[in-house]
């Protein structure tokens, strides 16, 4: 069986007094019990991680197994970085991004995403939902495998 993992980028352990008129007032650590709980009464395997490092992140979506499916909010990474996006495409797992604000209705420069081309799918804009929503379709992904 498949495991889900929940990678969280960075600046979002600061999450709860980050910019709350953007993220929101819910911190990480209640966004993942929520997550966590999720799984485990699903009898899903869930690994969440967060880190501000990108050789970190990369190194857990190298560490991914075939059956894995990934959900990832890249933070700022998600508008530059292609050693992620290479990091996804290496290991070939399904992966859908999220994120806590409407990427497409803030600055220019975050309506790009160069990781979503390579995901099955964006959430983006919900709040924490955002995670909740791509964790329900990852979890009917692993279910039916
Ligand atoms: C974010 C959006 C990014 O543009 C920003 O750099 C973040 C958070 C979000 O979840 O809304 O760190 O990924």
């Amino acid at each position: 069986m498949g495991k889900i993992w929940v990678l969280h980028g960075p600046n979002l352990n600061l999450l709860g007094r980050r910019e709350p008129d953007k993220y929101g007032t819910q911190t990480l650590d209640e966004i993942n019990k929520e997550l966590l709980h999720k799984a485990y009464t699903a009898g899903i395997p869930i690994q969440v991680e967060q880190t501000n490092f990108e050789g970190e992140l990369i190194q857990w979506i190298h560490s991914m197994g075939p059956d894995d499916f990934l959900i990832i909010n890249p933070g700022a990474w998600t508008h530059y970085s292609y050693a992620v996006r290479d990091a996804i495409t290496s290991v070939q797992v399904p992966a859908i991004e999220v994120h806590l604000s409407n990427i497409h209705a803030r600055e220019e420069f975050r309506k790009t995403s160069v990781i979503a081309p390579v995901c099955c799918g964006q959430i983006s804009g919900l709040g924490g939902k955002s995670y909740s929503l791509a964790l329900d379709y990852a979890l009917e992904a692993l279910t039916q495998k």
